[in-house]
């Protein structure tokens, strides 16, 4: 009864406007429809500064290849901007402010996090804010030991690793599930002092799931002030994932059919609305394409004859049956 509204919510919508597309409530968990009009204006970036080094420039203008994420390549802009005046008001001798830019990041998975992780680091290196820019990503298992005294050894290996660039602790609120007694709390304890020992070298950034993360936060209220920069990311919309699905395989060197990028939407609707809470995302859509790229391989392998044409499209087939397989 209850799909049946839904299908029938669906079908209405679709023959009123295609531009309009479904979208799951925003943690996935309610059956709450959002509409969301995809003829909104996207917003507008900050022009690139031709002043700005050539390699910020390249890395700003990558980072406006990625899908959707409009806010948060907004705010990247505007961090990098800030950055580099904040220089040269340094230059001038003009009053200028220390740059904090530990960041706590809220999203499902699958939402691009550290994606845009990576781009941080490689921006800011090209800022001279970083002087590596890799990113070390770790969880809860890589900080927290087994025995008293562990815990500081393990997270100061951790923290050593990320010097000159990106320590990103994923579901990092889970350090503070055990309560005091647990050694997350002490992973803790020695992540903030680190963040005062290494401010120049580390930029910190936790992440996780948007309630766990405001939990965590208000359990620890001294962290809150310690990251300044909070970036929230939405699940993407059916549209924005066919999208990054058909980025995807133009990277690879792949075309979807016309038929089968109908088809990959109408799939990757239904994953949305009947499948676990957080399918939709883009690590789903990345699985699905890396499946029908395979599937692609072994419907052309016993083939006499095949084409440059053949080897680039991606069919209804293809995607058909790897939907049916992930
Ligand atoms: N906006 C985007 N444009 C293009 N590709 C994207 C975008 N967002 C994510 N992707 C791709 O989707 C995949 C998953 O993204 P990513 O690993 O950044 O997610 P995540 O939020 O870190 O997930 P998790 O929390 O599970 O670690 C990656 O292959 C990434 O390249
Ligand atoms: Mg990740």
């Amino acid at each position: 009864m209850h799909n049946t509204i839904i299908d029938i919510v669906r079908e209405v919508a679709e023959v009123l406007a295609l531009k309009y597309s479904f979208q799951p409530n925003k943690n996935g968990r309610t059956n709450v429809i959002q509409i969301k009009n995809l003829n909104e204006k996207p917003v507008k970036l900050t022009p690139v500064d031709s002043d700005s080094p050539k390699g910020v420039q390249q890395i700003l203008k990558e980072i406006e290849t990625l899908i959707g994420l409009d806010n948060i390549k907004q705010l990247l802009f505007e961090i990098q901007a800030y950055v580099e005046i904040q220089k040269k008001r340094k230059m001038e001798n003009l009053h200028n402010e220390p740059i904090v830019l530990h960041m706590i990041f809220k999203g499902n998975p699958g939402t691009g996090k550290t994606t845009v992780a990576r781009y941080i680091g490689k921006l800011f290196k090209e800022l001279n804010v970083l002087n590596k820019g890799h990113i070390v990503e770790i969880e809860r298992a890589d900080l927290v030991g087994e025995y008293i005294g562990h815990t500081a050894i393990k997270t100061k290996e951790q923290i050593q690793k990320a010097l000159g660039g990106v320590l990103f602790i994923d579901e990092a609120y889970s350090l503070a599930r055990g309560g005091e007694k647990d050694f997350g709390k002490e992973a803790i304890d020695v992540i903030v002092k680190a963040m005062e020992d290494y401010k120049d070298q580390i930029i910190f950034i936790l992440a996780g799931y948007k309630d766990e993360m405001e939990w965590f936060l208000k359990c620890n209220p001294g962290l809150r002030s310690r990251f300044p920069i909070h970036i929230e990311f939405p699940d993407y919309s059916i549209n924005e994932l066919v999208k990054i699905a058909e980025l995807m395989l133009k990277n690879r060197e792949y075309i979807l059919t016309k038929d089968a990028k109908i088809i990959l939407k109408n799939k990757i609707q239904e994953k949305l609305f009947y499948g676990h809470e957080h399918s939709g995302n883009a690590r789903m859509v990345r699985n699905l394409i890396e499946k029908a790229i395979r599937l692609q391989a072994v419907r052309l392998i016993e083939r006499k004859n095949i084409t440059r044409e053949d080897l680039l499209l991606i069919t209804i087939e293809d995607i058909q049956e790897a939907t049916r397989a992930i």
